[in-house]
């Protein structure tokens, strides 16, 4: 009688310690990649309770992950379509009349770069994800600056000026994809500036930092957008030019300068203009990516 009682203790005990655990092996069979909104009843205290909010919180981790990976693509599916649209149209319009031919083809080549251009920077993006993403070499910032220096003022009409002079010294990096960032943000300096506008380059050494800048004084970035403009396809919307852009750039540029393990700050101010700065590690750190 004893070990009857004692054995039904025992079996009523063991059921209710197994009961969060497969109620947790339940819900993990349940998840799906179509549904990945399941989660685990976490209340009480105990291993099992501690393991299902790990659990849950590794859950949202993913679900966000999925999520961001959906909105991506379905952007990118959008931007895309909009040329496809403009040159179906064109193309679907077009008559005998030489001079009307020679517009469509131009304008189906103009959009046909815009894609081009897109789709670059979508496989950029994507292979940012990938070890051999950088090309790391030393850079000799001296000339590297020079260079670039010149290489801007060829983007547009401005009244171009080099801050701080010459910097001594060198770095590690990718000096392809650190040349492209500075020329992204460049880009956006001109493109929100009128002709012979201050734009300023700028390039320090500071500890075992090395820190680029571009100033402009173009019309600005209000408070509230100023985090968003980094995400991809982010534009402005009441801006009073509008973008012709996909709104990759900032994201490009952000991507480049993270996995050097390195960060981008903005400081703008409506109606006075803006500076982008990014700031680099001189010596690139394998480990820390
Ligand atoms: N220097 C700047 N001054 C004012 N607004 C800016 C500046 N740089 C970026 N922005 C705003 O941030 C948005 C995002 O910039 P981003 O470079 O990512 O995209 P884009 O220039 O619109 O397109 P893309 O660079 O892909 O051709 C721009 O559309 C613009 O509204
Ligand atoms: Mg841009």
């Amino acid at each position: 009688m004893m070990l009857l009682v004692a054995s039904l203790l025992a079996w009523l005990a063991a059921g209710r310690v197994l009961a969060p655990l497969r109620n947790l092996s339940a819900t993990v069979k349940s998840i799906s990649e179509s549904d990945l909104s399941q989660r685990i009843n976490t209340q009480g205290e105990g291993e099992v309770a501690q393991l299902g909010r790990i659990f849950n919180a590794m859950m949202d981790r993913i679900e966000n992950a999925f999520d961001t990976q959906r909105n991506f693509i379905n952007d990118a599916g959008h931007e895309l379509k909009t040329p496809i649209t403009i040159i179906r149209g064109h193309l679907e319009l077009m008559d005998t009349d030489p001079q009307s031919q020679q517009e469509t083809v131009e304008l189906v080549i103009d959009e046909l770069d815009r894609m081009n251009r897109l789709v670059e920077d979508l496989v950029l993006l994507a292979k940012a994800e990938r070890l051999d993403f950088l090309q790391i070499e030393t850079i000799e910032l001296t000339s590297f600056v020079t260079e670039l220096f010149s290489k801007l003022q060829k983007l547009g009409e401005r009244n171009w000026n080099l801050d701080n002079g010459i910097v001594l010294g060198k770095m590690t990096g990718d000096r392809q994809r650190i040349t492209q960032a500075i020329i992204n943000l460049a880009n956006n300096a001109v493109q929100h500036t009128i002709t012979d506008s201050l734009i300023v380059f700028g390039a320090k050494i500071e500890g075992d930092r090395v820190e680029f800048w571009i100033r402009d004084t173009g019309n600005g970035i209000a408070a509230d957008e100023q985090k968003r403009i980094f995400d991809r396809f982010a534009r402005i919307k009441n801006a009073r030019r509008r973008s012709e852009g996909s709104g990759l750039g900032l994201a490009i540029v952000k991507t480049i300068v993270e996995a050097h393990g390195g960060a981008i700050n903005l400081q703008s101010q409506l109606g006075i203009g803006s500076t982008f700065f990014l700031v680099f590690p001189l010596e690139f750190n394998e480990k820390q990516n």
